[in-house]
């Protein structure tokens, strides 16, 4: 039977609190400026695919003020800008080393996106602040349930969260073939792209990623299971799509 969502959360923060709160921070600090090219080389191209779709149901009015929530690299908001110059975003992050390499990309780009070093589990905003908020590719990080009610408490009534992840896929032979995808493709990942000077000529932090990166997927959640927490956080009118097989999902949902 599925443990109820409430046992699952606590369980996942109990194996992988110690990670967020100490070497996770240090990874994405370290990997920042190949975190790109390392993502489209892990996914062989169809993550930026798969983001450009997302960004495309992505549908708020001129002028909207958008949050991008763990916005890393700013991959969501550059794509958001491209969409509709108009809107206004605020990105934010804890990883100084990932927003950094985000304003580059931004500033190439001419595009201007607000900036700010924080953790997510306490969103420094007034309540209503936002049209849009947008998360992608960082849910299984964090301490879900929390970081929802957040992003609802500074959405504006009638304003959209976007959500775009990886999630446990439902199906058990999907998961099976995708945990030894995984498996294989992490650890290229890492050694191809993560090369330094650091321990035997490896950045030591990212050699920690390999086995965290696939404890997170499997101790995150389904589609489904998002869906009810969004519900418990308030939304409504949530539409989820399953994609890549059942291995990730976007959700829209509206305060
Ligand atoms: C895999 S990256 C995803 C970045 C971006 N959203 C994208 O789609 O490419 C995850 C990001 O989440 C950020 N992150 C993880 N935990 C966080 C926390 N507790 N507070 C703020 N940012 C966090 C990391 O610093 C990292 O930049």
């Amino acid at each position: 039977m599925q443990a109820p969502l409430a046992v699952k959360e606590d369980i996942r923060q109990k194996k992988l609190d110690s990670y967020w709160d100490n070497e996770l921070n240090l990874v994405f600090n370290d990997i920042a400026e190949r975190y790109d090219s390392a993502n489209d080389f892990f996914s062989f191209g169809l993550w930026s695919v798969m983001r450009r779709s997302f960004v495309g149901r992505v549908k708020l009015p001129e002028g909207a003020e958008v949050l991008d929530v763990c916005a890393g690299t700013n991959a969501v908001g550059i794509d958001l800008l491209a969409k509709n110059p108009s809107f206004k975003i605020t990105a934010i992050d804890r990883s100084e080393g990932m927003q950094r390499t985000g304003a580059i990309r931004a500033k190439e780009k001419g595009f201007k996106i607000k900036s700010v070093i924080s953790d997510v589990h306490q969103l420094p905003f007034a309540d209503e602040t936002f049209d849009g908020a947008t998360l992608e590719a960082a849910t299984r990080h964090l301490e879900v349930k929390r970081v929802f009610e957040e992003i609802y408490r500074v959405l504006k009534p009638g304003g959209f969260f976007c959500h775009h992840d990886l999630v446990k896929p439902k199906n058990p032979v999907v998961a099976f073939f995708y945990y030894q995808y995984l498996k294989v493709m992490i650890p290229i990942t890492t050694f191809t792209f993560f090369r330094t000077k650091g321990l035997m000529g490896y950045r030591k932090s990212a050699l920690k990623l390999r086995s965290y990166f696939i404890e997170a997927i499997n101790f995150f959640y389904t589609s489904d299971e998002l869906t009810e927490i969004l519900k418990e956080a308030g939304f409504r009118e949530i539409e989820a799509k399953s994609t890549a097989g059942g291995t990730a999902a976007v959700h829209i949902a509206k305060k």
